[in-house]
């Protein structure tokens, strides 16, 4: 089976359902705990042995390049301070040469559109699709996860899991056929997808939640730059479009996703966050145990 080696991350969307937050700071450089969301996610596909990350970044996202590139001048003052753990920390975060390209998308046409910036550098390999506002906390890592039922099946793997009640209509859905053996029941060949069905015409309650590995055919598909769903090129849309002539399977992953995109999802990825770091996890329940209880007027 092919190793998958690249990963596009589309970091380019305006970010408005983070606003103010995101006005100044790319929405993908928002806070979860001890660093931007943007870099627990390369964490899990550095885990997963992504070897090249092409993040598609907007206009003003210039500081996401800045945050995987030496800080000399902070590198010093860790060193001279004698802060080695911190530093370390610090290193450990910065692309390996040439492990990161930057693509520019120039106009915020869709997801797909996003993807598709990304095909010269991707090439005619498989590759994976991260979107890093939806953080998985899981072991073995999602991307990983994925990658075991590539190496079982081969073709296309979607990571999905159950929509929130009465929110498919904002997501993209998935239509199931026949169980593929192992994975505990949880690999199914895909039937159909479609970007958010209007409530009521969706074909199951399973969403496409933001791991994926497709086959580099998918750029032929987005090349003919079809609008979908809210007038956008829909990463969907072009999926659904290779359907008929390859095979693709959903993963439902085990672990916990905490969507980002907005500010009481950001709180939520921050607390579960917090409460499972080794060092501070123990220090993190004992501050949100007393907001909790001050709250509750305990
Ligand atoms: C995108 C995808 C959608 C997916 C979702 C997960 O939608 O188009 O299929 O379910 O991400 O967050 P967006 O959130 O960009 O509207």
């Amino acid at each position: 089976m092919t190793r998958i080696r690249k990963a596009v991350l589309p970091v380019a969307g305006l970010g408005t359902r983070n606003l103010p937050a995101a006005k100044t700071t790319p929405k993908n450089l928002l806070n979860v705990f001890d660093r931007p969301m943007l870099a627990h996610v390369v964490a899990e596909g550095r885990a997963a042995g992504i070897e090249h990350f092409v993040i598609v970044l907007g206009r003003g996202q210039g500081a996401i390049e800045d945050y995987f590139d030496r800080s000399v001048e902070l590198e010093t003052a860790l060193a001279e301070k004698g802060r080695t753990a911190m530093l370390e920390t610090l290193r450990a975060e910065v692309a390996r040469p040439g492990e990161m390209s930057f693509v520019r998308q120039m106009a915020p046409l869709g997801l797909g559109h996003a993807v598709w910036c990304a095909r010269d550098i991707i090439g005619d390999e498989p590759f994976a699709v991260m979107l890093p506002d939806m953080l998985m906390d899981a072991t073995p890592g999602a991307l990983s996860q994925a990658m075991a039922a590539h190496d079982a099946v081969g073709g296309n793997i979607v990571v999905v899991e159950p929509a929130p009640d009465g929110e498919t209509h904002k997501y993209g859905i998935v239509a199931l056929g026949e169980t593929a053996p192992g994975f505990h029941g949880r690999l199914r060949r895909m039937t159909g997808m479609v970007e958010k069905p209007p409530l009521g015409t969706e074909p199951s309650n399973l969403f496409i939640s933001g791991r994926y590995i497709l086959s580099p055919t998918v750029f032929e598909a987005l090349a003919a730059h079809s609008r979908g769903a809210g007038g956008e090129i829909q990463l969907t849309d072009a999926m659904r479009a290779r359907l008929d002539h390859e095979p693709f399977h959903a993963l439902a992953y085990e672990g916990v996703t905490y969507d980002c995109g907005d500010p009481l999802g950001l709180l939520r990825a921050n607390a579960a966050f917090a409460l499972r770091d080794p060092d501070q996890g123990a220090a993190a329940r004992a501050v949100l145990s007393e907001l909790l209880n001050a709250s509750l007027g305990a």
